[in-house]
């Protein structure tokens, strides 16, 4: 998607230039600093943050809250079609995390309001056995807004991120291109488990696929 509404032209003219900059950028730590160097400003637009929260309130079409996405706090504000970049927000209750988990592409997260906290881990096992995983937390990162933290892809990046206080915050968060994985790894620090989570269309395809090889040899 590269086109937003009319109302919201001044997010579109931030989001195209962004892109003309990072088609013109080859390294992803370059890609990364422009973006953390762009960031706080729109993070700090309250004033435009504010109006994206008001038509997902209203019920408008964009953000589109019917968009299929991994976490349930999470909207889609923008995908370049050439999969340059994304931005989604990121709605917090008071004391919600994600599961700890990793990313198919390098993020930057930067707080809006409130506080953001993200916990980062180290991955401690030599990954030989299906569905363990030993975890060892790292840093522990407290964002303000304007604020913004890195995330690398892959193991390098394994975390969670959430909301340490009272009152609901909001998070503005942007990914690099995705590498072809079609799942991201889900981490159970207590129990040393990891298991894939699916994109929701994708993880329903795998359910019926399931379901249609246990009925097979069943008439119907
Ligand atoms: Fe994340």
């Amino acid at each position: 998607m590269t086109q937003l509404p009319q109302s919201l032209h001044e997010l579109q003219a931030i989001f195209d230039r962004w892109a003309q900059t990072i088609q013109k950028i080859k390294s992803h730590n370059e890609r990364i600093a422009f973006i953390c160097a762009e960031l706080p400003t729109l993070s700090l637009d309250h004033r435009l943050l504010k109006k994206i929260l008001a038509e997902i309130v209203k019920g408008k079409r964009y953000p589109d809250v019917r968009q299929a996405t991994m976490f349930s706090n999470e909207f889609i504000l923008y995908i370049n079609n050439q999969r340059l970049f994304s931005a989604r927000l990121y709605i917090y209750e008071p004391k919600q995390y994600t599961p700890i988990h990793d990313h198919n592409s390098w993020g930057v997260y930067g707080c809006v309001s409130k506080k953001i906290e993200v916990i980062r881990y180290r991955r401690q096992d030599d990954e030989t056995r299906r569905g363990y995983a030993r975890l060892q937390e790292s840093e522990r990162v407290y964002l303000e807004p304007g604020d913004t933290s890195v995330v690398q892809p892959l193991n390098e990046g394994i975390h969670q991120a959430g909301n340490p206080a009272a009152g609901t915050c909001v998070m503005l968060s942007i990914y690099g291109s995705p590498i072809r994985r079609l799942y991201v790894n889900e981490y159970d620090h207590m129990r040393n488990r990891v298991r894939r989570r699916y994109p929701p269309r994708l993880a329903k395809k795998r359910l019926a696929t399931q379901a249609l090889d246990t009925m097979e040899g069943i008439e119907g």
